[in-house]
């Protein structure tokens, strides 16, 4: 990683998980739930999209207290998207993080259920965050639900499923791929540039700019699938194979999907410049996310 990243990665990283630990205090969550949400939260994620959150606030302003909720909140949501992802009924994965999948350390029951638990925690959190007004709290509630939701995030893991064991288009992959993945990214990016007040053509650019991200982020998911290491991916690699999904390596190649990536980063680092932003942390990222072994 470039070293001029490695600071802001552990500054983010740490905040988030404090933010995490505060959420815990509340009474009431049985023991085992409890273990489970933890168990999948606390298993080393990289927290890619809270310094995503950080990276576009701090494009356009500089107390970063003020989106740590926000971003605890989008890392909960995606962690619970990761132990659904997982199951047996998707992709029924065994390892994530480094460590066993959730359904497999507990049970598939107690797994769905820590799913949702982080899924609607992650409202409560921002619903009750003391550092947003209560436009900006309508706001971001509303981007959240509708990036993660059935138009969002969920339709993307949907048309993902669909379209196993089927040929897709390019055009079909882009859709799957910037909806399961990149929807995620987009609320980050948007949400951070949101809350540090960047005007409006600043956010028009941004929502394209984490549209390219977001497909950029997911080829290179897709090529470590296959050329990765998975000691250090800390999930298996071959999933994608293994369950005839659609991807950018099976529908263009190594080459091909390698080829695309940097066309996306391209048409990223362009936006970022048309956003005002690219002299942030988010023009280090761009390369980080292409060039990411883990
Ligand atoms: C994995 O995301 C799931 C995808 C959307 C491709 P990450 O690679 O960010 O996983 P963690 O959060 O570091 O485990
Ligand atoms: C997962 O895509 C996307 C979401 C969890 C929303 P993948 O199925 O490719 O993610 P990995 O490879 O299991 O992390
Ligand atoms: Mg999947
Ligand atoms: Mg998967
Ligand atoms: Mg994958």
């Amino acid at each position: 990683m470039a070293n001029k990243l490695q600071p802001f990665f552990s500054e983010v990283q740490q905040l988030v998980d404090e933010k995490f630990d505060s959420c815990f205090e509340q009474a009431g969550i049985p023991q085992k739930l409890k273990d489970s949400m933890l168990y999948s939260l606390k298993a080393g994620g990289k927290r890619l999209r809270p310094i995503l959150v950080c990276a576009s606030y701090f494009a356009y302003a500089k107390d970063v207290n003020k989106v740590i909720s926000t971003a605890a909140a989008l890392e909960m949501l995606h962690t619970y998207s990761l132990i659904h992802d997982d199951l047996p009924a998707m992709d029924d994965d065994d390892y994530r993080r480094g460590k066993l999948t959730n359904h497999k350390m507990f049970d598939e029951a107690t797994a769905i259920l820590a799913g949702d638990a982080l899924l609607t925690n992650s409202f409560g959190l921002i619903a009750n965050d003391g550092q947003l007004t209560a436009e900006e709290k309508v706001e971001i509630l509303g981007l959240l639900s509708l990036c993660s939701g059935p138009a969002g995030m969920v339709a993307g893991q949907f048309l993902d499923m669909e379209a196993e064991d089927k040929k897709s288009t390019l055009q079909q992959l882009e859709q799957i791929h910037s909806l399961k993945t990149g929807e995620l990214i987009r609320f980050a990016v948007y949400a951070g540039a949101y809350l540090g007040n960047a005007n409006e053509t600043q956010l028009t650019y941004l929502n394209k700019f984490a549209y390219q991200l977001g497909l950029l982020f997911q080829v290179q998911d897709d090529i470590l699938d296959v050329v990765g290491d998975a000691g250090k991916l800390g999930k298996s690699v071959g999933s994608d194979e293994g369950n005839l999904k659609s991807t950018y390596p099976k529908l263009l190649g190594i080459d091909g999907a390698i080829a695309k990536k940097e066309t996306y980063a391209q048409s990223a680092r362009e936006l970022l410049k048309k956003a005002d932003a690219e002299a942030s942390y988010l023009l280090p990222l761009v390369d980080y996310f292409s060039q990411r072994d883990h």
